[in-house]
């Protein structure tokens, strides 16, 4: 089940991004600590971008965040906590973003994110650009994919 996000959701999320993201990728560099990863949902994410939750019994599961204004047409966010991923909820979240942007959207993705890079390319999401790392905070080489309906 999706529902948009709200407020208190933020330490819940905050949780399943750090372990999504540290379970897909454990030699990217940890620059944040979860209190800065809470304050980073609670302040910049859930406050500005569109933001929907998948929940399995009541709880938040994983979330998708789209952005607003002069990011409107990017994917922010897309994760699914480890123990329920591989289960379609990633699949509903990306059919979202797509009902939600009609028009088409964009990603990054790390390029070492194999996993994730199958599922989008699976989704149809094409590769648009590829850098070498040096624009991110990691300094880890990143794929930019595009949507387009
Ligand atoms: C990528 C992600 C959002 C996909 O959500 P999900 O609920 O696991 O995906 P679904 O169950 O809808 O679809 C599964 C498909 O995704 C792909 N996939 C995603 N992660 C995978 C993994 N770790 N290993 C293998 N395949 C994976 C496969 O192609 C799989 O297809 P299959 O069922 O035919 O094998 C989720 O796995 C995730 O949160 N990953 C870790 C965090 C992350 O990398 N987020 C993206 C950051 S840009």
């Amino acid at each position: 089940m999706l529902r948009r996000a709200r407020p208190e959701d933020a330490d819940e999320l905050a949780v399943i991004l750090r372990t999504a993201m540290h379970g897909a990728m454990p030699s990217l560099p940890k620059l944040h600590t979860p209190d800065e990863d809470r304050r980073f949902l609670r302040d910049a994410v859930l406050p500005n971008q569109e933001v929907w939750v998948a929940e399995v019994d009541g709880r938040p599961v994983g979330f998708a965040a789209l952005g607003s204004r002069d990011e409107a047409d990017y994917l922010q966010h897309i994760y699914i906590a480890p123990e329920f991923q591989g289960r379609g909820l990633g699949t509903e979240l990306i059919d979202r973003a797509k009902t939600r942007r009609p028009s088409g959207f964009r990603l990054w993705v790390f390029q070492k994110n194999d996993g994730a890079r199958r599922f989008y390319e699976k989704h149809g999401l094409q590769v648009v650009e590829l850098t070498d790392g040096s624009a991110n905070d990691e300094r880890e080489p990143d794929a930019l994919y595009e949507w387009v309906p």
